[in-house]
């Protein structure tokens, strides 16, 4: 063996990760290298038992499973909140103890999978000076500097899935269902979902929307002759001059979610007085879109970042991130994917799309 490299995976989990360790480990093995993997994100740094050697043995059948092999966090140590809500510092001792770790399992480089948290501080472990490849993850697909992260299109495919099955039982009823979907601050998961699925409206958290308008959409297209209706609303999405619905969590924390329920009361007061006209029901899908296989694509997209991971290792350019732009992988710095967020254009050629075949977003 003449290079140690390690891998963890970090934040929230998604469909694909598994398949991003497998082609570490199979690029590596090529090499001749050793791969490490951290146990429950960067907290696995911390802990003396807190890794394994990940080989081509045990990685043998995960490129197909949901989830991580390792676990993951978005908790800990390595999660620094600023004051404004951004990412603050990370704690030297934190730092130092990374580097001990690193240091005692003599590993040369560190592949940190995660979502723009992570990377953040995969950056800041950069700047510390440890030699950092960044791969990007998330369903929310919301980071800058890549046109796509694995995980998307999985949560896709279950929102498209989930209104497929909503549609049957709507039209059943001639009923409105509200479906709440993931994305945090950003609209992709609604918005390509809701296409796919055939939503008849779709709210997004970059398109304010008015509970009128949208009821004026449900009454029109009862006129037309379509008793039921389908409506999906991402869980960031706000009213024009409002605010995102958040509820609070087991913790303590306040986590986005809410506002299907919220829509449907809205819904119910603008269209069912004096008499009830129309039910509203609402389905919150929640970590369904998380869980299970990923989907073709994010298999290959996971594999192919995984190679490119150590590719960049192998170049010693540190501090990148792997990135996929116009139908390759190419790499980029880290620091400008973290910059912000990547969200919907409202003048893009999906919401055009979308608008053209007469579907609503509320305003
Ligand atoms: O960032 C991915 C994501 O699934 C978001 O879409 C969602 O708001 C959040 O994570 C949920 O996180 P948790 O599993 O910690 O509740």
């Amino acid at each position: 063996m003449n290079k140690t490299i390690g891998v963890l995976t970090s934040g929230g989990d998604c469909p694909g990760l598994n398949a991003v360790l497998r082609g570490v480990v199979c690029t590596a093995a090529k090499l001749d290298w050793k791969v490490i993997g951290f146990r429950d994100g960067y907290e696995g740094l911390l802990a003396d038992d807190g890794h394994m050697e990940l080989t081509l043995q045990n990685t043998e059948g995960i490129m197909q499973r949901g989830g991580t092999i390792l676990g993951t966090t978005n908790r800990g140590h390595f999660v620094r909140k600023g004051g404004s809500g951004g990412r603050g510092r990370l704690d030297p001792v934190v730092i130092a103890r990374t580097k001990e770790t690193l240091a005692r399992l003599r590993i040369s480089a560190l592949v940190t999978i995660g979502g723009d948290g992570s990377l953040s501080t995969s950056q800041q472990l950069f700047e510390a000076g440890i030699n950092v490849i960044g791969v990007p993850k998330t369903i929310d697909n919301d980071l800058e500097a890549t046109e796509s992260s694995f995980g998307f299109d999985s949560a896709v495919a279950c929102v498209t899935d989930a209104l497929d099955r909503l549609h049957t039982t709507a039209r059943a009823h001639k009923r409105v269902i509200i479906i709440e979907v993931m994305g945090r601050h950003a609209g992709w998961i609604a918005l390509h979902g809701g296409l796919a699925g055939g939503a008849d409206a779709i709210l997004l958290p970059e398109i304010p929307f008015s509970y009128d308008r949208l009821a004026d959409a449900v009454r029109a297209r009862e006129k037309s002759g379509h008793p039921s209706t389908i409506i999906v609303v991402a869980e960031g999405a706000r009213l024009a001059g409002g605010r995102e619905h958040y509820h609070a969590a087991q913790s303590g924390e306040y986590r986005l979610g809410g506002i299907g329920e919220t829509v449907a009361h809205e819904l119910d007061r603008r269209i069912n007085r004096p008499r009830l006209t129309k039910e509203i029901r609402t389905c919150v899908l929640g970590h369904l879109q998380r869980g299970g296989d990923p989907t073709t694509l994010d298999r290959i997209l996971g594999t192919s970042f995984g190679v490119k991971a150590v590719d960049l290792i192998a170049e010693g350019k540190f501090g990148q991130m792997v990135s996929y732009q116009h139908s390759q992988v190419l790499n980029v710095p880290i620091a400008s994917a973290v910059r912000r967020q990547k969200i919907v254009q409202t003048d893009c050629q999906m919401v055009a799309t979308c608008r053209a075949i007469g579907i609503s977003f509320g305003d």
